[in-house]
């Protein structure tokens, strides 16, 4: 279970997130839907770490980060969530100096000491599942858009994450490539993975997710599950906001 509790994050004197609660149940997908600018990307950063919350904690298991606690004590905490927490990120952030097989193994070669020869069969494994055999040698820049992301994915499943998070992952995909990563992201549901996905398109949520949450002004405005939100919203601001969505 992946539970965030009262956590607010302020850059200077601006507060992103003004205390958001939430908890996503294991092998669900929760969709994270809201305006430009209503602190999605952040509350994604805080969960892996990437930015540090001012207030509240968020666990995934058993990790728990939390504010007020020292600097050091948050960092050894860091570093524990982020053997929990994958991420794909929009640009993907691929190692380009590295080939295919090299990006997903490396982290659990070098992080988890997973010995070289197993890494490389899980990977080759996780190649074929998201679509990719035969392209192990290749190297990220003679990939496409939708091929980069798919090893993104590989790589970050590689650590076995408790937790994936995903940030925009449709915005550069084809109408036909968004379906197909909606069902290979159903499988890894399947088989175990828990996942938050921060998309714009709710057609692309309303066949990934399990349940929505929409955020606006940094505070959670409705959380339910995807029929429920996207077909019969309860707050005037979430019908609102759907309403001008596609
Ligand atoms: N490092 C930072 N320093 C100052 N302000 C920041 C920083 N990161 C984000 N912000 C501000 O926080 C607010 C929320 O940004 P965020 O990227 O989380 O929005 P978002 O919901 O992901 O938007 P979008 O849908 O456009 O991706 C914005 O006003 C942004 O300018
Ligand atoms: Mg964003």
């Amino acid at each position: 279970m992946i539970r965030v509790s009262g956590l607010r994050k302020r850059f200077g004197a601006n507060e992103i997130l003004k205390g958001i609660s939430f908890e996503v149940p294991p092998k669900t997908v929760l969709g994270v839907i809201g305006a430009s600018g209503s602190g999605k990307s952040t509350l994604l950063r805080c969960l892996n770490g990437l930015e540090t919350i001012n207030d509240g904690a968020m666990e995934c298991d058993n990790v728990r980060l939390e504010a007020r606690i020292s600097p050091a004590d948050y960092r050894r905490r860091v570093k524990d969530l982020r053997l929990k927490v994958g991420t794909v990120f929009q640009h993907f952030h691929l190692f380009p100096h590295l080939s295919v097989l090299g990006n997903i193994i490396e982290a659990p070669v070098h992080v988890l000491r997973t010995p070289k020869k197993t890494a490389e069969t899980e990977a080759l494994q996780l190649l074929e599942s998201v679509g990719l055999a035969g392209t192990a040698n290749r190297y990220p820049g003679s990939l496409s858009g939708g091929e980069q992301q798919r090893v993104a994915i590989a790589r970050a499943l590689a650590m076995h994450p408790a937790l994936l998070l995903l940030d925009e992952p449709t915005s550069a995909l084809d109408p036909r490539r968004i379906n197909s990563l909606r069902a290979l992201l159903r499988t890894f549901v399947d088989r175990g993975h828990t996942m938050i996905i921060i998309s714009h398109s709710m057609g692309f949520l309303g066949g990934v997710a399990d349940n929505i949450l929409f955020m606006e002004g940094g505070l959670v405005v409705e959380h339910g599950p995807t029929e429920e939100v996207l077909n019969s919203p309860k707050d005037p601001r979430t019908k609102d906001f759907l309403e001008q969505a596609d």
